[in-house]
């Protein structure tokens, strides 16, 4: 058991996205961290993992206002998933927090505070580039850049943003980063971060007052908080008031380290508060050595191979395949093939045969060996040092190295059996061959005990009927990993019932197995994410829309269309937005007591004369919104293709102001 004074360890993987659902780029950051939250626990720590869900912002306010849903139902049933999904997988998440948790809008008000209270927050105009269409600030645009999400230009657009001072971090960050080399792991991210430091570090705009879909900034009406300010600070407020600050541990993938190793440590300074320990930087899976992307299609999902093969398996060929840090390859050739060679014959081979020995030669009992023969001396010495090397390798984060390592030495004992014979030793009587017989029963049966607690953290299930098959009935997580002594099996214990761990598997069989569960698999997450395009690879393209015409919206129930209130409006004002050339202020008699304002995107199409007096559609009852400083209350309906001038919906036949379409 853990003591309660053990010296605790707090880790932590980024909060991922609600945009997307759980893959197995998710999977592989979260499976370090419990692989490392159990490692450390079994060498003494009081381990902590925090992961959660990133869940502010336009995009998804986007995303569930696509699927008619309020961002509150989206950010849950989406968070859930990822939740459900860890759960499935066996990882122990100790606080899984949401960034729409209250608690988190109270910290990052107070980190907000504290920034603001020393000098470090100020008011400015924020420029950048704009999609009016689609609504969104695309970062890193230049003025006249396409928008990511339909391809229409950018607009450069100015807006009032509260300012964090980071150029007044430089200085401290290259100071702290000295001083403190394992800051940044590994060394490859060090220096990427030191490069970029060589140039001045820009203020960073930390509000926004277009987007409503945020943790609002204390007193400052219509400013929310935007992005890293809100999300970096989960870790911190997941253990509020518990003693664990500072995280000893940030993993990350790679594309992230800016944000955790300069805006990050330069908040928490800037508040006064401490700096994590150390931030590890991994790199990216690929799939058919290519990124795994949205748009390629190519993303592998956790689910179907959990149900192939189970969990275990494919934490094992992650960690055993790619050295953690640097990019690598999935396959499901590979994981098949390294599921065989390494799992069914080479750790399930060694304790079938061990146990069936002990079953056929001793009675289902483990023997004693007191005699140091030299070979069970050899896989005594052999297994004591792979325990040593395996925690070095462990600590650097070094798995695959930790692995091979631990596969070497059942490798060695192999080897040793076949030297032994004990299928002859055991047809002979005299004292000495039945004493070297209980040596190699009992090395081999001892060796896989160490082989299961070294491995726990790796294979956590797994670990754990190894052990009940070698008769252990401690707990295997309270073993220390890094005390592991030749000798802990007691000698007449029995050895439980014989069970297939790794049943060999068909390779082709096998993959297409996956492939059809994973089809199902899509299916499910698109339908929580309101797709309808399949993002399979394989999907053969049985029809293609005509250019520019977009599938059409998941299936919604009729009180969902009943919601939106559609109604004619007539216009009776029209005018320019000022530096805003696709924009138009209009004014519009809905028969209400008086003209609404809408702001509209059709200037491009449409003279403010020719639009004046026309009756047109307008959603009347979405939630008003400021476009640049204008609040706009409803939308106006108009049809177009992707690329093409919108086209205002009208009538034939005249039909009165204020009237409802249904
Ligand atoms: N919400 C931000 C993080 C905020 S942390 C305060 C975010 N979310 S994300 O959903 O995009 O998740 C990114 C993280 O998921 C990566 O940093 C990495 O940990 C993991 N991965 C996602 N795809 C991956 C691969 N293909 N390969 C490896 N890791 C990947 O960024």
């Amino acid at each position: 058991m853990l003591d309660e004074n053990a010296p605790k360890f707090y880790l932590t993987t980024p909060i991922y996205y609600v945009n997307a659902a759980p893959h197995i780029g998710h999977t592989y950051t979260t499976f370090a961290a419990d692989m490392i939250r159990t490692y450390k626990r079994m060498t003494g720590y009081r381990a902590v993992l925090t992961s959660g869900t990133d869940e502010h912002g336009q995009k998804v306010q986007r995303a569930a206002e696509k699927m008619g849903q309020t961002p509150e139902q989206y950010t849950a049933t989406i968070s859930e998933e990822f939740r459900t999904q860890w759960e499935k997988l066996g990882l122990h998440i100790d606080r899984f927090l949401r960034t729409t948790d209250p608690r988190q809008a109270a910290a990052v008000g107070k980190l907000y505070s504290a920034c603001k209270k020393n000098g470090y927050i100020y008011k400015g105009s924020y420029t950048g580039q704009y999609c009016m269409f689609d609504e969104l600030y695309v970062n890193d645009a230049q003025p006249g850049d396409p928008c990511p999400e339909c391809g229409r230009p950018t607009e450069t657009v100015t807006e009032e943003n509260l300012y964090f001072k980071l150029s007044a971090f430089k200085e401290f960050l290259l100071d702290h980063f000295e001083k403190h080399p394992e800051f940044i792991q590994p060394e490859i991210r060090r220096n990427e971060i030191l490069a970029f430091l060589k140039n001045d570090l820009k203020d960073l705009s930390i509000s926004r007052t277009t987007i409503t879909w945020g943790i609002p900034v204390p007193d400052e009406p219509g400013h929310v908080f935007y992005v890293w300010f809100d999300a970096l600070m989960t870790y911190w407020t997941a253990v509020e008031g518990e003693g664990l600050w500072p995280a000893d541990l940030h993993l990350v993938g790679k594309e992230i380290i800016r944000f955790h190793a300069i805006y990050w440590p330069a908040f928490l300074k800037a508040a006064g508060w401490e700096l994590p320990k150390r931030i590890f930087a991994h790199g990216w899976l690929l799939f058919d050595n290519d990124k795994m992307s949205k748009s390629k299609g190519n993303i592998v999902r956790p689910e179907p191979i959990r149900q192939v093969m189970g969990a275990d398996p494919l934490r094992y060929f992650l960690f055993r395949e790619i050295p953690f840090g640097g990019d690598g390859n999935f396959s499901f050739d590979a994981l098949v093939g390294r599921y065989n060679s390494d799992l069914a014959n080479g750790l399930g081979n060694l304790l079938s045969r061990t146990t069936a020995m002990i079953r056929q030669y001793r009675g289902g009992k483990i023997p004693a060996a007191n005699g140091a023969a030299r070979g069970a001396a050899a896989i005594a010495d052999e297994a004591t040092k792979t325990a040593a090397a395996y925690c070095d390798s462990f600590d650097r984060f070094e798995f695959h190295r930790a692995l091979e390592q631990v596969w070497a030495l059942l490798t060695f004992v192999d080897r040793a059996i076949v030297q032994y014979q004990p299928w002859n030793l055991s047809k002979q009587e005299d004292a000495e061959s039945q004493a070297r017989l209980d040596e190699i029963l009992y090395s081999s049966a001892e060796t896989l005990r160490i082989v299961s607690i070294l491995l726990k953290p790796v294979l956590p299930e797994i670990t754990e009927k190894i052990w009940a098959q070698l008769g252990m009935t401690t707990a295997l997580l309270d073993e220390r990993i890094d005390r592991l002594e030749w000798g802990g099996l007691a000698a007449g214990q029995a050895v439980g019932e014989a069970a297939q761990l790794f049943p060999r598997l068909d390779l082709k069989e096998t993959v297409e197995k996956m492939n059809e569960l994973e089809v199902v698999e899509v299916a499910r997450q698109n339908a929580l994410l309101g797709k309808t395009a399949p993002e399979v690879a394989s999907t053969p393209a049985e029809w293609t829309a005509p250019e520019g015409i977009t599938p059409v919206a998941p299936q919604i129930e009729f009180d969902d269309f009943a919601k939106v209130d559609l109604r004619v409006a007539r216009i009776l004002t029209a005018e320019k937005v000022e530096k805003a050339d696709k924009l138009l202020k209009l004014t519009m008699d809905v028969a209400e007591r008086e003209p609404r304002t809408i702001v509209a995107g059709i200037a491009k199409a449409y003279t403010p004369e020719q639009l004046v007096g026309r009756k047109v559609v307008i959603v009347a009852n979405l939630q008003p919104r400021k476009l640049r400083g204008i609040m706009s209350n409803g939308m106006i309906v108009a049809a177009s293709l992707e690329n093409t001038s919108p086209v205002l919906a009208g009538f034939l036949e005249d039909v009165p102001v204020g009237a409802r379409l249904k």
